[in-house]
């Protein structure tokens, strides 16, 4: 199968080229390199020994994107590309929206226009609204509380559309939860741009000493230690979550949204704590105030996921917080120059 990875330069994307590529599938990559590297294309082919073609392109540019499906011939397509800083949406909608909506209308258009129906979209937990029960089933009210969320929710909506226009159309919506860790070689990882939100970067800057502080954002909520619950999701499961949701696709018309998650809650202290446990670490962070708008506890039930795609997360918090270290020491500036 020869699958176009849209923001194939991205950390759960090359994660999911090396799972591709090592079972004998062929790839392309698209990506404008806004938020990542060609250096972790690079590293793909260095780490499976298989080459591919890459381009350097923005998914708005229907031309450059139909030149792209005229030189290859594509039969599915793997749609990562898209901003996804959950803070920056807030005070930048309007980039938000034309950035994420348009360039998946314009991959549709380009996908239709070269008999291409096979999508698997990278869609979020944000979707979910912050309802008061934690574990999300994929049948659970959604309604989101940012603007990426909210880009999540509508190209969702838009694939759910499309796929009712013909029954070529196959559309299955990934919704993740915490991706976190990094391939156990080291060679790839997650690389933010700046000073990073989600949690286990900063607990990798701080403990590398790239961070001044690490704070815990409250710890007075109604979980077991009183800070917020999140299911985190070993990105090499992740990754292989999207080569079982292509093969099931090879049976399947119309659209579906299906969680990849552990279905496993792990504290913020706990991650912590077992960071600082299997890497041999003392981390001194501080307890600060809450974050607005962390909800205490959200984990997935991955029960769609196993029963339709067959597939289970197999890697636990441990391996995360080993395997997202190695990536760390690995390589202190991510894949800048002189960081290998
Ligand atoms: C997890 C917990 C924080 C940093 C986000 C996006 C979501 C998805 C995953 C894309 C929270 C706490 C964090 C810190 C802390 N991304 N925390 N100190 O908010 O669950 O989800 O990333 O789809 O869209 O919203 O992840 O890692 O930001 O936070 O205490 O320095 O860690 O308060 O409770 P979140 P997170």
């Amino acid at each position: 199968m020869r699958v176009l990875l849209t923001g194939g330069a991205g950390y759960i994307a090359t994660h999911t080229c090396v799972e591709l590529l090592n079972e004998g599938n062929d790839i392309v990559v698209a990506d404008n390199l806004s938020n990542s590297s060609e250096e972790a294309v690079r590293r793909v082919k260095k780490l499976t020994g298989r080459d591919f073609p890459f381009y350097r392109l923005d998914v708005c540019d229907a031309r450059a994107l139909n030149d792209l499906f005229d030189s290859e011939k594509i039969d599915s397509v793997i749609h990562f590309a898209g901003l996804k800083a959950v803070g920056e949406s807030v005070s930048k909608p309007i980039e938000y929206y034309t950035n994420n909506l348009y360039s998946t209308l314009t991959l549709i258009e380009a996908m239709r226009a070269h008999d291409v129906y096979k999508i698997v979209f990278s869609s979020s937990a944000t979707v979910y609204s912050v309802n008061t029960t934690s574990e999300m089933t994929e049948d659970m009210n959604t309604g989101c509380i940012n603007p990426y969320g909210w880009t999540k929710y509508m190209i969702e909506q838009i694939l759910r559309d499309v796929a009712k226009t013909d029954e070529r159309w196959s559309a299955i919506l990934l919704r993740y939860f915490n991706p976190v860790g990094a391939h156990k070689s080291g060679m790839i990882g997650e690389d933010p741009n700046g000073i990073p939100n989600n949690l286990m970067p900063c607990v990798l800057q701080f403990a590398s000493g790239r961070l001044e502080n690490l704070t815990v954002y409250g710890d007075d909520y109604p979980t077991r230690d009183g800070t917020c619950v999140r299911d985190y999701i070993h990105v090499v499961d992740l990754a292989k979550g999207h080569v079982a949701a292509l093969k099931y696709m090879d049976g399947f018309s119309g659209c579906d949204e299906i969680n990849l998650g552990t279905g496993k809650g792990t504290s913020v202290l706990e991650l912590i704590n077992t960071f600082e446990r299997v890497n041999g670490l003392k981390l001194d962070y501080k307890i600060g105030a809450r974050r607005p708008g962390d909800s205490p506890a959200c984990f997935a039930n991955a029960d769609k996921a196993r029963r339709l795609l067959g597939w289970k997360a197999q890697l636990n918090i441990e391996d995360m917080c080993r395997d997202a270290w190695r990536w760390q020491t690995m390589n202190p500036n991510g894949y800048k120059k002189g960081s290998d």
